[in-house]
């Protein structure tokens, strides 16, 4: 048989071809433009000898197909191209679908995107039931959908609300779930995946399709009524204006959906169109964005085994379980007995948050998470991340206290959010050992974490923190020790704004609107609120100070009155039952100016620190307002923003603005320098 640079083929003694994906010079596989061509040379071949059956697999080790080449998609420049480039994806799943003999796709580890697409292609889709199988179509994640047969071959599987659901949310599935929502044919253990594999193709029965209730809801009297709620619904998470994808997806299915051949058609359109939009480009570009940050992590290995964790607060807490459940061995300290017996009943409830009813896994994780009052874990630990009072005093007395007890080697980190590492590291024998890893809260929900170097770090240690980092799941994001570092520092202007624009008598509810309308996941007042006020005030102290901006009397007033925001029933907003209550937005009259107030704050703040180099590039700029702050991922970061609108333009406004506020919106020099 012919060689293929991506594929091997073996025939069995069943009489099945073996179709074996192994993507040259790659760890993964992706299915590059080269991987498709040869999938077809190979079919055309196949068709000529046909065999009793075809199974297509991965020969890398736990992992199936991870997508699309995105590199390749970033070429794609033109409608025209993207339309040729979806074109010969679909005539080779179409070529696939329509293979003379049953065909099937053995799925273990991940299988996303054209993965997934491939395998609908097949006539069956059986897949490991290990942990590290995924299933999905995560598309939407990248501003288009499935563009090689996935929406009309998927809805065909599953019926339109379970495809839908899965194509909308990008939402990948364990084995389990894809296989009880009908996305695959079965779902075995590793060690018979072969055998069910086999037995699958060979049994002669027909796919699976959706059927009855499961198909009804295609049926085109519900269409537009199904349609219209699934616009509702998606337009909570998404304006149409910003993420046009799953609109466009909702109306290739509410007009084609029935006709399978129509529909395939209609969908490389739609995806030609989309993949060509702003929103593409920056959606592909923050993928892009969130891999520079995961290699910050891979320069060199590091394999710690104990953790101890010193303050078992809201963050010590959060971050000891969070490392329990990565698979760490983790001491938590804390000088309150009580505390840390709430902080061992919280981190139970994530356990189980986690891992649901798999009672060997909560179990496992709580054995790897110790309370550890006096505080022996110091010796044993290879990190030691200190997340205790925020006080200059408090840490350093702690520190003089551990620093004789740390394993020689051990990494002392700090969980601080606005004091120097400057301050803090004189009262060690050793500063070299003392870095930041700055998370932030929740830190279950939140991807970034900063990792501070001081000016007495050492390389070796700012390089073991970053592996740590990503070794926990996180996204490291190596920044200079600098007051605020990088997010605190570009988020709290744009921040303190808008509570100054509370101080002037406009209605929270319409700058938070005018935040949301910008592309902020949450405006700045519901934000201040949920953070809490206290904890907004502090940080704000210490910038203020050091920035040289004023803080607002309403906060401190809020704070002394004890309106701490959500935590505390009142803040900005009042909350019922810890929900907020928003009021109606009266008129919208001086949206624009207000969104323009709060993003030029933090915009000027953004060039400077681009100015001063408090990340290395500007790309891990964007990356961590992207990933600390939620800025609207489809503008693709602040200085993506203002090179795509233009620097002059908004020069302009900054200008105008300085000229109507005064000092607080003097352009920063790095304006000139972007
Ligand atoms: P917290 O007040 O909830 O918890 C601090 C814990 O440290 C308390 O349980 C306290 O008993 C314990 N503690 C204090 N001194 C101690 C000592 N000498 N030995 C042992 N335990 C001691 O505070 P939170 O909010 O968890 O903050 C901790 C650190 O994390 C601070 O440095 C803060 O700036 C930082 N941080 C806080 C964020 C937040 O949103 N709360 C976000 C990011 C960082």
């Amino acid at each position: 048989m012919s060689d293929y640079k991506n594929w091997k083929l073996e025939r069995d003694e069943h009489g099945i071809a073996w179709l074996h994906l192994d993507k040259a010079d790659s760890k993964v596989n992706l299915l590059a433009g080269e991987v498709l061509d040869e999938l077809s040379e190979l079919l055309d071949e196949l068709r000529k000898d046909l065999p009793q059956a075809i199974i297509i697999d991965s020969a890398k080790k736990d992992s199936f197909v991870f997508g699309a080449d995105i590199q390749e998609f970033t070429t794609l420049d033109t409608p025209e191209k993207s339309q040729a480039f979806l074109d010969r994806g679909h005539r080779v799943m179409n070529k696939l679908d329509a293979m003379p003999c049953k065909t099937l796709s053995m799925v273990h580890g991940m299988c996303l995107g054209g993965g997934t697409e491939l395998s609908l292609a097949c006539d069956y889709i059986v897949a490991s039931d290990d942990n590290k199988t995924r299933i999905g179509l995560p598309e939407i994640k990248l501003g288009i959908h499935p563009g090689y047969g996935g929406t009309a071959r998927s809805i065909r599987r599953m019926g339109p609300m379970a495809a839908m659901g899965i194509m909308l949310t990008g939402r990948a599935l364990p084995a389990r779930s894809a296989k009880r929502s009908g996305l695959i044919d079965e779902c075995v253990p590793l060690r018979q995946l072969k055998t069910a594999a086999i037995a699958t193709v060979l049994s002669g029965r027909m796919p699976h399709r959706a059927k009855g209730f499961k198909k009804l809801a295609g049926n085109a009297l519900f269409r537009p009524l199904i349609a219209s709620q699934m616009r509702k619904q998606v337009s909570k998470k998404a304006r149409v204006e910003h993420y046009p994808a799953p609109y466009a997806l909702i109306d290739l299915w509410q007009k084609y959906a029935g006709n399978d051949v129509r529909m395939l058609k209609e969908e490389a359109i739609s995806v030609a169109r989309l993949a060509t939009s702003d929103t593409a480009r920056n959606l592909v570009k923050v993928f892009f964005l969130q891999e520079e940050l995961k290699r910050q992590g891979k320069q060199i290995s590091y394999k710690p085994e104990h953790i101890h964790v010193i303050g078992g607060g809201i963050m010590g807490g959060d971050i000891a379980s969070w490392c329990a459940i990565q698979g760490y061995t983790v001491t938590v300290q804390d000088q309150d007995p009580e505390r840390l017996a709430q902080t061992y009943k919280r981190a139970q409830a994530s356990f189980k948050k986690k891992y649901k009813r798999d009672r060997r896994a909560i179990r496992h994780a709580g054995d790897r998470l110790m309370p550890d009052h006096k505080g022996q874990g110091v010796a044993r630990a290879d990190i030691i991340i200190e997340a205790i009072f925020e006080d200059l005093e408090v840490k350093q007395t702690l520190y003089k206290e551990i620093e004789p007890r740390m394993k020689a080697g051990a990494i002392l980190a700090t969980n601080t959010s606005s004091i120097m590492l400057e301050d803090l590291a004189p009262c060690l024998a050793k500063p070299e050992r003392l870095v930041g890893l700055h998370f932030f809260n929740p830190v279950a929900m939140m991807p970034l974490v900063e990792v501070i170097r001081g000016e007495s770090t050492d390389d070796t240690v700012m390089q073991q923190a970053l592996a740590f980092t990503q070794s926990i799941g996180k996204l490291p994001l190596p920044t200079r020790s600098s007051p605020g570092f990088l997010v605190n520092r570009i988020l709290m202007p744009y921040l303190l704004e808008a509570v100054v624009m509370v101080s002037e008598g406009i209605q929270p509810e319409l700058i938070d609107k005018a935040a949301v309308e910008f592309g902020m996941p949450m405006g700045p007042i519901e934000l201040a609120d949920t953070v809490g006020l206290d904890v907004c005030r502090s940080v704000a102290q210490i910038l203020s100070k050091a920035l040289g901006t004023d803080l607002p009397d309403n906060l401190d007033q809020l704070v002394s009155s004890g309106n701490l925001g959500k935590k505390s029933g009142a803040g900005f907003y009042p909350y019922k039952n810890g929900k907020v209550v928003k009021r109606k937005v009266a008129n919208r009259q001086g949206i624009d100016e207000i969104q323009h107030r709060m993003i030029m704050r933090l915009l000027n703040e953004t060039m400077a620190c681009y100015r001063e180099g408090i990340v290395a590039s500007d790309d891990l700029i964007d990356a961590g307002v992207i990933f600390g702050t939620g800025f609207a991922p489809f503008r693709g970061g602040p200085i993506n923003y203002v090179r795509d609108t233009g620097v002059d333009v908004l020069k302009q406004v900054q200008d105008s603005l300085y000229a109507t506020y005064g000092e607080r919106y003097k352009p920063d020099e790095g304006w000139s320098k972007i």
